[in-house]
């Protein structure tokens, strides 16, 4: 299996339950090395920006101002199989739907506040992974 990196978010609603280090433990026992990471107070324009591939849906603007809404936590995963591990461990991005055990279903309140973000393929993980820590890009091509 590949070693691959992903990009993964904490978002806004999951870093004022203070569960950051609940959610790295998470990671950390599934295999996942944390490889970069820090905290941020996101833009309009850096949300807007980061999530533009949603501009036509009806929540874009909702989204954006709730990702600004407060400080997130931003960071690589690095691991076999990263990308799909980081989406189980997140679980359905509907808390509702999300499977028991899972971060969303543990954390999230709703579908507009779901606790995390984690690149959905290699092509966008490359790109997010890219937007928030541009230096990385030089390492291992991963
Ligand atoms: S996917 O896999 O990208 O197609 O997922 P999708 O369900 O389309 O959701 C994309 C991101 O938008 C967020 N989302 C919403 N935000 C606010 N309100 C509503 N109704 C809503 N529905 C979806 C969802 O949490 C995804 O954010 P990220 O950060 O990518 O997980």
């Amino acid at each position: 299996m590949a070693v691959e990196r992903t990009l993964s978010i904490i978002k806004p609603d999951a870093v004022a339950k203070n569960v950051i280090g609940q959610i790295y433990a998470r990671f950390e026992n599934a295999g996942l090395k944390i490889v970069a990471a820090k905290m941020a107070w996101l833009s309009a324009q850096e949300a807007g920006e980061f999530y533009a591939v949603h501009k036509e849906r009806p929540f874009y603007a909702e989204l954006v101002k709730f990702m600004t809404s407060g400080p997130v936590m931003i960071q690589v995963l690095e691991g076999e199989n990263a990308i799909a591990k980081n989406r189980d461990l997140m679980g359905a991005t509907d808390p509702k739907k999300a499977a028991p055990g899972t971060i969303r279903a543990d954390f999230a309140e709703s579908i507009d506040a779901n606790a995390v973000h984690g690149s959905d393929g290699q092509d966008t993980a490359k790109a997010e992974v890219a937007f928030f820590f541009p230096a990385m890009a030089v390492y291992a091509g991963r």
